[in-house]
């Protein structure tokens, strides 16, 4: 392989980056790539030394990993957006809402929904995207916001179109599904104002810290990112970790038969597979990193996915292993910008992943082809055909 023509942009690399990542880790840690002229961080340390140095490494730029045009992500006061002062003060207005208690109250119902998509899945042949990766969350996202469910339609077309503004300059229909998506909760922040209820809207309207409130601007912001980063995230968290299962049989009976390996299969596929592979950052001053100098005011990429392959930390990264006993993966992230929802997320996980084992003796891999979602911000699939056997 030929450092210079790494291209972490291009379908190529997004169909399977690792051994691109092996490569910049061992010969280019802090490469520079020819596209963006953007710098990526390669290496478990200095990723890790990144995300806890946010006044080195600001966020306020937008989380896109390649620099974003005004109008994109950056231009939002989303959370994953902003830096200290103001993100402490947003990140606590937004915990007051994003509660363990809210979270725990709909447990039963995050089950139920996911027993329901399961046991809806035909025997045979079926794609598990529309069969349950992408409904579960979609549902679960609705449930906690205390929303219709006959509205989870046009959540799904949302969540699809906005997630494009993480990767790329956005588009008229990204435009177009993040005004629709804010008008739609204006209509529903209207209604609690009126008459509060007990769910998360209500919760973040009455949020308040030092007299402070969530504005319109943040509250609109809050929305678009729970789209975001809580549903895509989680849709191919359950894709990448079910695919990894499919083709090893021998794992999927473990975990059948003895449930404690679930949590353990799950952690195991955020760090062998992590949805999140890379997001960015700006330099707000120069900096040398292994000898090479990044230039202040650059933007900078963070590297998740080749970060949980780094074989200074994990033994034998390349492999998916129960027996591990290492959670230290950076698939949440680290630092002050730590995973929001990863509580949430785990939950779901946890949940789809039994839902699938009490409805599946065997899982394979389909008679089709599975299709890659290119992005360099999220890796799975947009389709994962796969044959389920109960008996
Ligand atoms: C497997 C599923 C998920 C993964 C892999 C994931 C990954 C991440 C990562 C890597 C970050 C750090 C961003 C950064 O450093 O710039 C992050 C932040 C965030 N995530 Fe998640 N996430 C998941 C699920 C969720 C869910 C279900 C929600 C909410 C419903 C959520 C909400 C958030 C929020 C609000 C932030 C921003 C936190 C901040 O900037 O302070 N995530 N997530």
């Amino acid at each position: 392989m030929n450092t210079s023509e790494i291209d972490l942009f291009s379908s190529n690399f997004q169909e399977d980056p690792y051994p691109a990542y092996s490569h910049l880790r061992q010969h280019a840690p802090v490469f520079r790539e020819s596209r963006y002229g953007v710098y990526a961080l390669t290496r478990f340390g200095d990723v890790d030394a990144a995300l806890r140095d946010h006044e080195t490494f600001r966020s306020g730029a937008g989380p896109s990993p390649m620099p974003m045009p005004s109008g994109g992500m950056g231009a939002i006061p989303i959370l994953a957006a902003t830096d200290p002062p103001h993100h402490d003060q947003l990140r606590a207005l937004v915990n007051h809402a994003f509660t363990p208690r809210r979270i725990a109250a709909s447990e039963g119902r995050i089950q139920s929904f996911a027993q329901k998509l399961a046991s809806d899945l035909p025997e045979g042949d079926f794609d598990l995207v529309p069969g349950l990766s992408v409904p579960l969350p979609v549902a679960v996202i609705a449930e906690i916001l205390g929303v219709d469910a006959s509205d989870q339609e046009d959540f799904r077309r949302w969540s699809a179109a906005t997630v494009g503004l993480m990767d790329r300059p956005p588009e008229p229909a990204m435009m177009q599904a993040s005004a629709e998506l804010v008008g739609y909760f204006r209509a529903r922040l209207e209604e609690r104002r009126k008459s509060p209820r007990d769910d998360m809207i209500s919760d973040l309207l009455r949020a308040e810290i030092d007299g402070r409130r969530l504005t319109e601007a943040e509250l609109d912001a809050f929305f678009i990112m729970l789209l975001v980063a809580g549903n895509e995230t989680t849709t191919n968290w359950i894709s990448n970790q079910i695919n990894i299962l499919a083709h090893r049989p021998e794992l999927w009976k473990a975990c059948r038969e003895d449930r404690r390996l679930v949590p353990i299969a799950l952690e195991e596929a955020l760090r062998f597979d992590a949805p999140v592979q890379n997001l960015g950052r700006e330099t707000t001053r120069s900096v040398e990193i292994k000898g090479v100098t990044i230039p202040a005011g650059s933007r900078v990429v963070v590297s998740f996915g080749s970060a949980n392959r780094d074989p200074e930390i994990f033994d034998e990264p390349d492999s998916y292993r129960l027996d591990r006993g290492d959670f230290r993966h950076l698939a949440f992230g680290q630092g002050r910008h730590f995973c929001l929802g990863s509580g949430l997320a785990r939950l779901e996980g946890r949940t789809a992943l039994n839902a699938l084992l009490d409805r599946f003796e065997r899982i394979e891999p389909g008679s089709k082809e599975p299709q890659r979602l290119h992005s360099t911000v999220i890796r799975g699939f947009d389709a994962l055909p796969l044959c389920g056997r109960s008996a």
